[in-house]
């Protein structure tokens, strides 16, 4: 697995920080890492992108790339048409990672918000970028109430277009889950027809990255390059 595609069931649920966790282990097990985000809206050209946080917590040995910024925080094809500028299309996001792909043992490629989010005026998706790259995407999740739905549909949505559901990480596992969190670690693989492969703990993203790095295999399990045990995470939430 060379690309993997991180998608998800919307904004602000973490994928940035499941990205992180995924690029230190990479890293930490000696596999050169680039991170990709096609279209970063939202971010003043000053400011650091999604991208650069990964580095920031993964370290300076991942390779950041951004094809394009967009000042607004909107959904890539709205955010470039009203700044007048050029969207980036499925293809292009192909070709880039593909091309990150001959360089790197691994190539992460984070979307922005959910897998159906527009970003040209054609409808072109991650979704079709993942296509054209026949990648596996790996969904990120909230932990509560409503992610049984979100995850179903993002779960259908993958399947009519033929493409391969890596698996669930939960984005913010909360220090206190409370009963939608618990049952929703039983019932999220069965929604999703894919393993949960596994819960990066809430704050995380504001760990020293010394810490974060040192403590990202336990948030991941071995199919992602971590040591987190789904059998004994259950275990534990049932108790
Ligand atoms: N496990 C976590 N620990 C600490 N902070 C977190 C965690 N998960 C998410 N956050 C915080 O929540 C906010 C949103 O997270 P993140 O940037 O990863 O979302 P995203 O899904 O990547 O959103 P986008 O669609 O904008 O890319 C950030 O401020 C981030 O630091
Ligand atoms: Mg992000």
């Amino acid at each position: 697995m060379s690309v993997l595609v991180v998608s998800g069931t919307g904004t602000e649920i973490g994928k940035t920080v499941v990205t992180a966790a995924l690029a230190a282990v990479a890293r930490a097990a000696g596999r050169s890492v680039a991170v990709l985000k096609p279209a970063q809206t939202g971010v003043a050209p000053a400011e650091r992108g999604d991208a650069d946080e990964v580095v920031r917590l993964a370290g300076g040995g991942v390779t950041a790339a951004e094809l394009a910024r967009f000042p607004e925080p909107l959904a890539p094809d709205t955010a470039a048409r009203r700044a007048g500028m050029a969207p980036v299309g499925p293809a292009e996001v192909a070709d880039a990672a593909a091309k990150l792909a001959d360089e790197h043992d691994l190539v992460l490629v984070e979307g922005a918000g959910g897998l159906l989010v527009r970003y040209d005026e054609e409808g072109g998706t991650l979704a079709d970028a993942a296509r054209l790259l026949d990648a596996p995407v790996l969904v990120v999740a909230p932990a509560g109430l409503g992610t049984l739905n979100m995850v179903t549909l993002t779960a259908e949505a993958l399947r009519a277009r033929g493409l391969v559901q890596a698996g669930l990480v939960v984005g913010s596992w909360p220090d206190e889950p409370g009963l939608a969190e618990r049952c929703n670690v039983t019932d999220l693989p069965k929604v999703a027809g894919a393993p949960l492969l596994g819960a990066v703990p809430s704050g995380a993203g504001a760990l020293p990255p010394d810490v974060f790095r040192a403590r990202a295999g336990r948030w991941l399990a071995p199919a992602l390059g971590g040591i987190w045990d789904a059998d004994a995470f259950a275990a534990a939430v049932r108790s």
